[in-house]
């Protein structure tokens, strides 16, 4: 068996004796890997500072690019739109959506429903009935209990927007919920929503020890938690394109519009009622949701696992995006769970986040939640119009090509000979360096 390799105390080592103990056991070269680490430190130590601020046990940075995508027109205005992502191609078929859909109308986008929701946890031995029949009096001592975090909230238009008391004890004996809905303004809200439950937990657990109705057992309550769900599916944009069928017709990439249509259409169809395939689709939504909800300081993991329970809330895992072709229009839209904000977190205290934002025109979160799905949107109809057409790898390649010849550092004849050349070839690092050196050995 391998060493393995512990340490106590590792939190409490500067950054350089961090990295100085990571190279030291884990690589082959320290010294490269020590100043390959502190390269990606930040020039400036405030800037570093408040990167490391984000994290623990931080010892360098993980650099991802930023690209833009432009020509966003959403609800009649033009946006251009920050993506932070790794995968090549995202951000161009991004662009040529956008941009195909600019001179047909643009995407429209609306909101569904702003609310989010937090639940209280807990066991109690009693009678449901007894407890239900005391409900409006215990909803109205945890909105008064509550008032003081929520008073901001409410100032600016948010605060708790209803109170449910649900019995699950079918399911798991004594078991009960608060299950409470929340507005949130601008800010994700996060942390004025689990503030607000841990405050419902101790009013729940002062009401059954006050109130004389309650007797014996009846006076304990247990709570088991109390924390907000990423699961809002009241939190939703619509966002819609569509066209009359022969509108469709694009000379490079849509030259029969009727057939598009009703290859598109099948596609769809197939993402609703195949789980393999619905991954994969919903997957290339989320190439561009994520990588704008990363771009704007937003939180992926949430909205990830928030649109995946979405797609499956009919029992079964299927697309997220819906297709029509009826009366010779196309439609295709996206109904996309969205918890986002712009203010707090990490929306404004990340620099680049606070640019992306800036860029965006300073979005509230309403707006910032119709970019992002008219992206995702955008996202979904350039894969699926690669898929039904010409296949994603021509795409792909052109893009794979153009990397592999910048990595040799070609000049603009190579790169037009080198590209024309493998038009009709499949590209591969080897092929193209073999290529390359023929063609400089010949001139
Ligand atoms: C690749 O990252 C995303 C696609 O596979 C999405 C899809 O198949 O719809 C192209």
């Amino acid at each position: 068996m391998s060493e393995q390799k512990t340490i106590a105390g590792f939190s409490k080592l500067s950054k350089r004796g961090k990295i100085r103990w990571i190279v030291e056991n884990f690589y082959k070269d320290p010294e490269t890997v020590f100043n390959e680490l502190v390269s990606f430190w930040h020039p400036k130590e405030d800037q570093q500072k408040v990167l490391d601020g984000f994290s623990e046990n931080t010892i360098s940075n993980f650099p991802l690019p930023l690209g833009v995508a432009p020509n966003f027109m959403i609800n009649d205005k033009v946006y251009l739109v920050p993506m932070v992502i790794e995968e090549s191609s995202v951000v161009a078929a991004a662009s040529a959506a956008a941009k195909f859909w600019f001179t047909r109308g643009g995407f429209r986008a609306e909101i569904l429903g702003m609310k989010k929701i937090g639940q209280v946890h807990f066991v109690w031995k009693g009678a449901f009935e007894k407890l239900r029949s005391h409900f409006d009096l215990l909803r109205e001592q945890l909105m008064l209990n509550a008032k003081p975090i929520t008073k901001n909230m409410e100032d600016r238009g948010g605060g708790i927007a209803d109170i449910e008391l649900i019995d699950l004890s079918d399911k798991i004996p004594d078991y009960y919920q608060l299950k409470a809905g929340f507005h949130t303004c601008d800010s994700m809200g996060a942390n004025f929503i689990n503030s607000v439950l841990e405050n419902f937990a101790s009013t729940l657990t002062s009401f059954f020890i006050s109130n004389d109705q309650f007797q014996g057992q009846e006076k304990d309550v247990r709570i088991i938690m109390s924390i907000l769900s990423n699961y809002t599916p009241e939190n939703i944009v619509r966002v819609t394109v569509s066209c009359p069928i022969p509108e469709l017709y694009d000379e490079k990439t849509i030259p029969n519009p009727k057939e598009f249509a009703e290859k598109f259409y099948t596609a769809l169809q197939i993402a609703h009622v195949d789980p393999h395939r619905a991954t994969t689709h919903n997957k290339g939504i989320y190439n561009g949701v994520d990588a704008v909800v990363l771009a704007t300081g937003n939180d992926f993991r949430a909205i990830e696992a928030c649109g995946h329970t979405y797609a499956a809330r009919s029992g079964q895992y299927s697309s997220l995006s819906y297709c029509s072709v009826e009366d010779g229009t196309f439609k295709f839209w996206i109904d996309l769970p969205l918890a986002v904000g712009t203010v707090g977190g990490l929306t404004s205290a990340h620099p680049i986040a606070r640019r992306s934002l800036e860029m965006l025109g300073n979005p509230g979160a309403e707006d910032l939640m119709k970019i992002i799905g008219a992206v995702g949107l955008a996202q979904n109809f350039a894969a699926v119009r690669s898929l039904v057409t010409t296949g994603i790898q021509k795409g792909h390649m052109k893009l794979h090509l153009s990397n592999i010849l910048t990595q040799f550092g070609a000049t603009e004849a190579e790169q037009q000979q080198v590209e024309k050349y493998f038009e009709d070839k499949v590209v591969s690092y080897s092929s193209v360096r073999e290529y390359l050196e023929e063609i400089r050995k010949q001139g």
